[in-house]
């Protein structure tokens, strides 16, 4: 009898308990992939939705450069979390609100930009084209928007800075090297070069476990300093003027903790999750910030990033507190249009953004707040800290 029931449960209703979720990198958008050939490009306004551009990348990148963005951590749980895990947070759309003003414009450290979102660092965008970071920043400064080039660029710092258009803000990715000269060096460097400020990467202090790029043999552009701590950063900050902002925070005590050793800023991230399989999301960071240490949004500035798609994922992270949302792998796909493709994607998530505002009821961006979200069954999952 009771295996009659064991296999009544895993024969007859278990197919749907168990039924494959799509991984929703390359959602279905209704784009047609197949149309293209390997290897060649389709006209740029058949792009609809910023993951088309993943599709057409996958197509036209031979697979070892494509594997080498794609890729997360391990078995690649964190990165499946990162991207799904906004359509758990439920939006409260407001109605008979003026929506007709809607305004994108945003400061960053004092700094004017045209939209709350920004080109995360990434590193090696000469795999997609030939003039590589030069696209983005480019793209970036006819858009403005903010643009942080990774150490590990294709591009050198120097040749990034010469295609700033004039009055351009950018800011900088630091690895921390071991080499204490290099550090230097590189910090001399791209202050030398105007950027802004500097996001100083603290999620690695090794390089992940990267199982799909480990297959075509990346080698690690990371020349991380794995003694690298709070105090180090305080010296870090020391030489130079500019806000030295650390990029990888994923827990509420490092996020006071940032703030006491006097972060201008913080930018919760896991790496596009391609460091440690299943970190938290930064979207749950941020929830976790929201229910323990609320004050930390008006401390401190608050940069994020991760599985950042639509303009509904902004809108969720700009609620709880988040001043600027980055994405990583969407800008290096686009980058197989060139300058163009980047371009084309900026104004597609500005437009996606202003319609996905006026449709939830904020006339401006500035009232966003929880009350615009039901964060529902995510709240069961907060990591509660013991404050006592
Ligand atoms: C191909 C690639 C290279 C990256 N290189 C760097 C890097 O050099 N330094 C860094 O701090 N983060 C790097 N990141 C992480 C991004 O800055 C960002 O945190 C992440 O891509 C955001 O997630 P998303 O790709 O889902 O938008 C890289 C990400 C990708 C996809």
């Amino acid at each position: 009898m009771r295996a009659a029931i064991l296999f009544f449960l895993f024969s007859a209703s278990a197919p749907g308990a168990f039924a494959v979720t799509p991984f929703l990198n390359e959602p279905d958008t209704g784009f047609n992939d197949g149309a293209v050939p390997t290897g060649q490009l389709p006209t740029l306004n058949s792009i609809k939705a910023i993951p088309d551009f993943e599709a057409v990348a996958r197509h036209f990148m031979n697979v070892s450069d494509y594997a080498y963005y794609r890729t997360g951590a391990a078995g690649e749980f964190a990165y499946r979390r990162s991207l799904e895990i906004f359509s758990q947070v439920k939006l409260r759309p407001r109605t008979l609100i003026d929506v007709t003003n809607i305004s994108l414009n945003t400061t960053i450290f004092g700094h004017k930009f045209t939209a709350p979102f920004f080109i995360a660092p990434a590193a090696r965008a000469g795999l997609t084209h030939p003039r590589a970071e030069l696209n983005l920043a480019e793209a970036a400064g006819a858009e403005n928007i903010l643009y942080a080039p990774s150490l590990s660029a294709t591009k050198k710092i120097e040749e990034i800075a010469a295609v700033a258009v004039p009055g351009q803000v950018m800011f900088h990715q630091l690895y921390v090297s071991r080499n204490k000269t290099k550090l230097a060096s590189d910090v001399k460097r791209i202050e030398a070069a105007g950027f802004k400020g500097i996001f100083v990467t603290v999620d690695n202090p090794v390089h992940g476990v990267r199982t799909r790029e480990s297959r075509y043999g990346w080698p690690s552009t990371t020349d991380s300093d794995p003694e690298f701590t709070w105090e180090s950063y305080q010296a870090l900050r020391n030489m130079t003027s500019l806000p030295v902002i650390p990029k990888g925070i994923q827990s509420v005590e490092d996020a006071l903790l940032a703030i006491k050793h006097g972060a201008p800023g913080i930018y919760l991230s896991n790496h596009g999750a391609r460091q440690l399989d299943t970190s938290q999301s930064p979207l749950e960071v941020a929830i976790e910030i929201h229910e323990n240490a609320p004050e930390v949004f008006s401390e401190t500035f608050v940069f994020a990033d991760g599985g950042v798609r639509y303009g509904t994922d902004i809108l969720k992270l700009l609620a709880l507190g988040v001043k600027a949302v980055g994405l990583g792998r969407p800008f290096m796909y686009s980058n197989v249009f060139g300058r163009e493709g980047v371009q084309y994607l900026i104004d597609l998530l500005k437009e996606e953004l202003t319609v996905d505002a006026s449709n939830l009821g904020v006339a401006d961006l500035k009232q966003l707040d929880t009350k615009w979200l039901n964060l529902g069954r995510l709240l069961a999952f907060v990591y509660r800290l013991d404050t006592a």
